[in-house]
């Protein structure tokens, strides 16, 4: 009985991954699949919607042009800004688990992934003097002829534009991000995310029966695992020295 329902789970489960394919932008595979040789946003290379010749233009710093976008708008970005600015192109463009989060009305969007505290705060000290002109990434650009974009604003320091890490981190990909309560359950685009991964696409599949007794034993159980996570990258790190 115990291994029916094991089956069943995992029926369900793998039904309701493939559910989640890729993104529908314009640069996403329609489902995900290894790219071994990627270059840049090598925390997909094992299941990714982008493929590696896309991440080439973010392999070379600074980084000018994404797409149709100029990230130098305001001058070039500082390295550390740079590098968390990727993390979020690489996760909009390449993770297999940002279509979970996509977005009701438009199938090439994302809604509410949900981030953590620390890497919005860390993203925010990162960037907080280097210079921008749109509060929202998405919406403020003005577009020319070939889909370019250019300033509306004059350019002022990220630390003028968002108040605080939370503001930048649920403003500046209009409604893509929210920052989570959870220090546990929530993305911070580096290897501990497949373990809150784990927790919230299960949390999804039994949504509307969650309860918030179940929901911290989650928070709990994920703590565990990150500790055991961490402890074993110690001793690794121990054993190779
Ligand atoms: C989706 O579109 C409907 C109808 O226009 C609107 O009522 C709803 O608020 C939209 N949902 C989101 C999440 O934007
Ligand atoms: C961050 O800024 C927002 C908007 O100004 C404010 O409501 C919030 O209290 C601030 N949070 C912290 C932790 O300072």
């Amino acid at each position: 009985m115990l291994r029916f329902a094991l089956t069943l789970l995992a029926v369900i489960t793998s039904s309701t991954c493939k559910k989640h394919g890729c993104l529908e932008g314009d640069t996403q595979k329609t489902k995900p699949s290894p790219e071994p040789n990627i270059q840049e946003c090598t925390l997909y290379s094992k299941s990714s919607c982008c493929y590696a010749d896309f991440t080439e233009q973010l392999a070379h710093s600074p980084v000018i042009k994404v797409g149709n976008s100029y990230w130098n708008r305001c001058g070039q970005l500082t390295k550390s800004c740079e590098d968390f600015t990727k993390k979020i192109e690489c996760f909009y463009r390449c993770s297999p688990h940002a279509a979970r989060w996509i977005h009701p009305n438009d199938t090439a969007a994302i809604q509410a992934v949900p981030l953590c505290q620390s890497f919005c705060d860390d993203w925010y000290e990162a960037c907080k003097d280097d210079s921008i002109c749109v509060r929202n990434w998405l919406t403020d650009w003005e577009r020319d002829e070939s889909g370019e974009n250019h300033c509306k604003d004059k350019c002022i320091p990220y630390s003028e534009m968002y108040a605080n890490g939370t503001d930048m981190c649920q403003s500046m990909w209009g409604e893509s991000f929210k920052v989570s309560e959870s220090s546990c359950l929530c993305l911070q685009m580096n290897k501990k995310d497949s373990i809150a991964i784990k927790y919230l696409l299960s949390k999804s599949s039994e949504e509307s029966s969650s309860s918030s007794s179940s929901s911290s034993s989650e928070e709990r159980a994920c703590q565990n695992k990150v500790l055991k996570f961490e402890k074993q990258k110690q001793e690794e790190g121990e054993q190779t020295r």
